[in-house]
């Protein structure tokens, strides 16, 4: 049955959303076959370390209802590789915006020819047009970013898109700074 109107409360300094729907949690054994460096992955894959954290509200993954969700990306890298999302396409190409709310990161999207760099900062809506593949990124060496997502509940998330055609670019640490890389190098 449709959803009731109702309100959720979210918290921006800690991604608690209430009513509460699924959270789920990314760790390094989550993000395989996504870093350049696979062996320092290896060495990692058992860590306990949270990469990232996706808070949902209760509004179900369905046709016609709008799911939002709250990801928190912990600051850190592996190898040089800035911590990020596993990112995905929506197999049914649909939009979705993101809101910066805590921290600063960015906004890889790839169409599977060019891509393209959106930074994120508290207040920031990045726009994802329909078949562009998204990941995010946490520029901050010290603190975590966070971000809304509001997105299509029959977008759908396509993973193996990401294993196949890769990212287009990959975000490096450059001093105090980053660096966007090609995918390959
Ligand atoms: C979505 C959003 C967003 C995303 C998370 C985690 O379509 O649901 O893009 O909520 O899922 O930021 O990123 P990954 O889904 O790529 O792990
Ligand atoms: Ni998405």
């Amino acid at each position: 049955p449709p959803l009731r109107p109702f309100q959720i409360t979210f918290d921006a300094a800690t991604a608690v959303v209430d009513p509460a729907g699924p959270v789920l949690t990314r760790r390094m054994a989550d993000l395989e076959g996504l870093f350049r460096d696979q062996r320092a992955w290896q060495e990692l894959r058992g860590s306990e370390k949270v990469v990232y954290s996706v808070h949902s509200s209760p509004v179900p993954e369905t046709p016609r209802e709008l799911p939002q969700s709250i990801t928190t990306i912990s600051p850190g890298e592996l190898s040089g590789e800035l911590f990020m999302t596993k990112g995905h396409q929506h197999p049914d190409p649909q939009g979705e915006i993101y809101l910066g709310l805590t921290g600063t990161g960015g906004l890889l999207l790839f169409d599977g020819a060019e891509h393209a760099w959106l930074d994120m900062s508290p207040g920031t809506i990045g726009y994802i047009p329909p078949g562009w593949a998204h990941r995010s990124v946490n520029v901050s060496a010290d603190e975590p970013y966070r971000f809304l997502a509001v997105y299509p509940g029959s977008a759908g998330h396509d993973y193996q898109w990401v294993l196949d055609h890769g990212m287009g670019a990959r975000a490096v640490r450059l001093g105090d700074a980053f660096e966007l890389v090609p995918y390959g190098g």
